[in-house]
Order: C-alpha cells, then sequence, then structure tokens
C-alpha cells in the first residue's frame, strides 16, 4: 500500500511532467501545489502558474520554491507553456473557461472537481473536448480513499445481489459546514450550490459505486440556519463588533498559510475569507435532500445537512439478497472522543497517515442471516481518507492502474454535476427534473 510522502523518481534520464496551473488558492497551492511537489517532485514540474491575484501567484512561487514565470493573463500563458497538462484549481464557475481554452489549445486539463456549475456550461467543455481530442480528467480524490475502493469491490461482486435502494446521509459540523457560507462558496453564481459544489463528490461515488447513471431527480432544499437567518451581522470575523456573542466567530489570525493566502492579498480583490456567516447575501441552501432515480432501476435518497454537531456520512445499499452498510465518523458507531474543531483542522491536512489502531468498517448482512460479517480497511484521518494522494500517483505515476474505472473523465464530471443541477433546478421549480432535460448525454444503466 501506497505510503504517504513516499517520494517517486522517474528513470534517470526521462522528462519531468509539465504543468501550467490556473487558480492558486488553498486546494491549488496545497495539494495540487506544495503537497504535489513534496510528494512527486521527482515525477512533476511547474511551467507556468496563473491566478486573477498576483498575490496569491507570487505567493504560490515562494512555497513551491520555483523559478517558472507568473503569467498575469491565462490566454498568455497558453500561449508561452510547453506543458503536458493544464490544471485549473479556480472557483468554480470559472472552471469551463479555462478547460475550454485550454482543450482547444491543444492541451489536456486536470481540473478539480466539480467539472463546472452549470448545463450550458457542462455542454460547452463536452463539446471541445471532442473536437480538440484531448482529455479531461477530473479529481474525484474521494474515490481513491481505500475505505471507498472497498466498498465498489464488495458491490462490484454483487455480494448482496442486485441493489435496488440506497440510503445516503452526509453531514457537515458546525465548524467545517459553517466554513462554507463565509467563503464564495456561499453565493450560487460562484458555486452553484452545495449540492453541486459538495455534493459533486457524492453524486459521483453514487454514480460509481452503482455503476449506473441518473434519470432524474427530485430535490428539496432552504436556507433554515446561516445567512439572513440570525438578528445580528457583520462584514467580517476580525473586528467584528459581534465577536463575543457569534459562536461562529473564527480568527483567520491564528493560521499563518491562510493569512498569507487571502487577508494579505484583500487588496487586489477584496475577497474575504473570514467572511460574515449571516451575510444577507448567502443564497445558496444549508439544508438539502434529493431522491435520485438511475437508469438501472435503483432509487437513492440523498441528503446533505451543514449544521450538524458531529461531522461524518452514513451509506446503506439495500440489495435483493441483504444489505451493505457503511459510515465515517459517526460518533455513536466509531465512540470517537476527538472533539469537533480538531477533526476539522485535521481534514484539511494533507498528511494521510494511516492510524494502526483505527479501521473504517463496511457491514455485510444476507437477509434472514443471524449474524453480519464486517470488512475493514485502515483509518486515514486526513487528505480525504488518503484519496488525495492516491489519486495523483495514479494520474503521474502508475496511469495503469485503474481499479474499477477508478480515474474519472467529463463524463463522469457531468454526470455528477448534473444531478446537483437537477436538483437546483428541481427545488427552484417544484417539480421532478429529467437529465435529459439538460443534456444530450443518454444515461446508461451499465456504465461499463
Ligand atoms: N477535491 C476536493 O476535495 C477539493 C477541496 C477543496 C477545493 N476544491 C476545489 O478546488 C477549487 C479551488 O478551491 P479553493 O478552496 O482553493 O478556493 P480558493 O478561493 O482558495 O482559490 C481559488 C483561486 O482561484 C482564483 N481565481 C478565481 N477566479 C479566477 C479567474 N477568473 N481567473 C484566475 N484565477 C481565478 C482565486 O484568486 C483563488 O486564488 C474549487 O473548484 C474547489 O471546488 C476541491
Amino acid at each position: 500500500m501506497l505510503q504517504p510522502f513516499e517520494t517517486f523518481a522517474l528513470s534517470p534520464g526521462a522528462p519531468k511532467i509539465k504543468l501550467a496551473q490556473v487558480g492558486t488558492g488553498h486546494r491549488g497551492s496545497g495539494f495540487w501545489g506544495k503537497e504535489l511537489l513534496a510528494n512527486f517532485g521527482d515525477v512533476v514540474e511547474f511551467v507556468g502558474l496563473h491566478d486573477i491575484n498576483p498575490g496569491r501567484m507570487a505567493y504560490a512561487k515562494e512555497v513551491y520554491k520555483t523559478n517558472c514565470p507568473l503569467f498575469s493573463s491565462f490566454d498568455e500563458m497558453l500561449n508561452a507553456v510547453k506543458a503536458d497538462y493544464i490544471l485549473v484549481m479556480t472557483v468554480d464557475a470559472t472552471h469551463d473557461e479555462f478547460i475550454v481554452k485550454a482543450l482547444d489549445k491543444g492541451f489536456n486539463v486536470i481540473t478539480e472537481k466539480p467539472l463546472t456549475t452549470d448545463e450550458v456550461k457542462c455542454k460547452r467543455i463536452l463539446d471541445a473536448e471532442k473536437r480538440s481530442g484531448k482529455k479531461v480528467t477530473v479529481g474525484f480524490n474521494y474515490r481513491h480513499s481505500p475505505h471507498n475502493i472497498q466498498l465498489k469491490e464488495l458491490l462490484a461482486k454483487e455480494r448482496v445481489g442486485k441493489i435496488t435502494s440506497v440510503d445516503f446521509h452526509w453531514y457537515l459540523n458546525v465548524y467545517h459546514g459553517a466554513d462554507y457560507f463565509r467563503r464564495w462558496h456561499g453565493r450560487m453564481a460562484r458555486s452553484g450550490s452545495l449540492l453541486v459544489h459538495k455534493a459533486t463528490h457524492h453524486f459521483d461515488l453514487l454514480n460509481w459505486w452503482l455503476n449506473s447513471e441518473p434519470v432524474e431527480v427530485t430535490a428539496y432544499g432552504s436556507l433554515d440556519h446561516y445567512g439572513k437567518n440570525n438578528e445580528f451581522r457583520g462584514t467580517k470575523c476580525r473586528g467584528c463588533e459581534f465577536k463575543d456573542k457569534c459562536k461562529f466567530y473564527w480568527d483567520i489570525t491564528k493560521d499563518d498559510r491562510l493569512m498569507h493566502l487571502y487577508p494579505a492579498n484583500e487588496k487586489y480583490d477584496g475577497y474575504l475569507r473570514d467572511g460574515c456567516v449571516w451575510s444577507n447575501e448567502i443564497d445558496i441552501y444549508d439544508k438539502m435532500s434529493a431522491q435520485i432515480i438511475y437508469a438501472n432501476g435503483v432509487t437513492a435518497n440523498y441528503s446533505l445537512t451543514t449544521y450538524s454537531p458531529y461531522e461524518g456520512w452514513h451509506i446503506a445499499f439495500n440489495g435483493m439478497k441483504g444489505r451493505v452498510e457503511s459510515w465515517e465518523d459517526i460518533p455513536y458507531l466509531e465512540r470517537m472522543k476527538v472533539d469537533q474543531a480538531t477533526r476539522h483542522i485535521t481534514e484539511m491536512e494533507q498528511e494521510g497517515k494511516a492510524d494502526s489502531k483505527d479501521v473504517r468498517e463496511i457491514m455485510v448482512m444476507d437477509n434472514f442471516a443471524k449474524t453480519y460479517e464486517i470488512f475493514t480497511t485502515p483509518f486515514i484521518k486526513s487528505g480525504h481518507g488518503g484519496g488525495d494522494v492516491r489519486m495523483q500517483k495514479r494520474i503521474f505515476v502508475d496511469p495503469s492502474d485503474n481499479p474499477h474505472h477508478i480515474m474519472a473523465g467529463t463524463r463522469e464530471g457531468a454526470m455528477s454535476i448534473l444531478i446537483g443541477i437537477a436538483a437546483r433546478k428541481s427545488i427552484q421549480e417544484k417539480r421532478t427534473v429529467k437529465i435529459s432535460e439538460l443534456t444530450d448525454l443518454v444515461p446508461m444503466a451499465n456504465r461499463f
């Protein structure tokens, strides 16, 4: 098994994989920058960086310890660099612009999730990929955690027969959940809502685990807790007059890296990383549920909450012969003692070390059986359950290591966001939305 921070060497004399990156914020300069170089610096190198915020771009260059040029325009960067991949790590609603331009210039692309935020942009990307003959890889890191792969393996061998329904519930706690409402994510026009920004991970897992594609979605959602739902509000946590009485007060000044990334560069774009969670401009939902019907007949019931006392998830696959059930970080199932503030900080770190004592569990129970089986994988606390570093290894070091078609492209990217986009439309229009209303892609009963 891959050990985090193991480095990989190419055969002597082999050229490194050349990367040009747009978007050098938290995810860009961290996981796709500093951490990528720490883990795979023998294999990859940066040949160009671009960010609309010149301060953030300069900071990235400093932490990468690279000599590569900084570009004040994306087009200039595309014209100047010889790159194997363009890395797209910008605000979600802008991904399409960079993906389409890069494809049309003849580059392959690696993009962060979500592929994009609406169906029109999605079609632009699919069309550009087709006409360019180049390829987009979508960074669905959650697939790559050992726990999620073990679930996939049990389902692929039909351990409990044909699956007919799924219950899937994701709980963001009052630290991680609230953080989406402090940032650009709280604006529908930037993130497409958490049904797209966040749930794209969950819908992609569902699509992959079920090996099928969605045909229709019925959803409910509202903004009940954050945004307008409070009697007081400020602009940002720093210097806020309500600091002493606001449970969501968050002191960004305690985090050196975040201070360098954001407050130090507010002068360029005015972006507040510690924006008020009670802002009246927040227009996304904080409570969401969706029912998804798949082309293979499976019905999935999904929910996402953003103000839970604990962070975790629970899933159950109901099959004709039994039930596969699993979870992460449900306190009464894990008997966890970790406090939730610490848990949020750990998850944001990249050091995906396995904790030798703890395991992730999957419970498999056959109908009429008196006992059940438990399958386990190591418990990896950070780096998205160990998925982050494993995904990068598959992309840059060992592309032939593609178990269960784990690597995702535009079709997978599209099918996951289309569930979120359909859910958003379903909430707005109070009706069931068919995937065929949003795309020419015809949902497959069996993807592979
Ligand atoms: N896979 C995961 O688990 C995961 C985790 C975090 C973030 N993400 C994704 O990574 C991406 C970046 O998120 P983040 O948390 O780093 O956000 P961020 O705000 O820290 O960084 C975004 C960067 O994009 C830049 N940018 C915005 N618009 C631009 C434009 N038009 N041109 C050039 N640069 C522009 C900003 O200046 C900023 O530096 C998002 O798509 C997000 O969904 C994925």
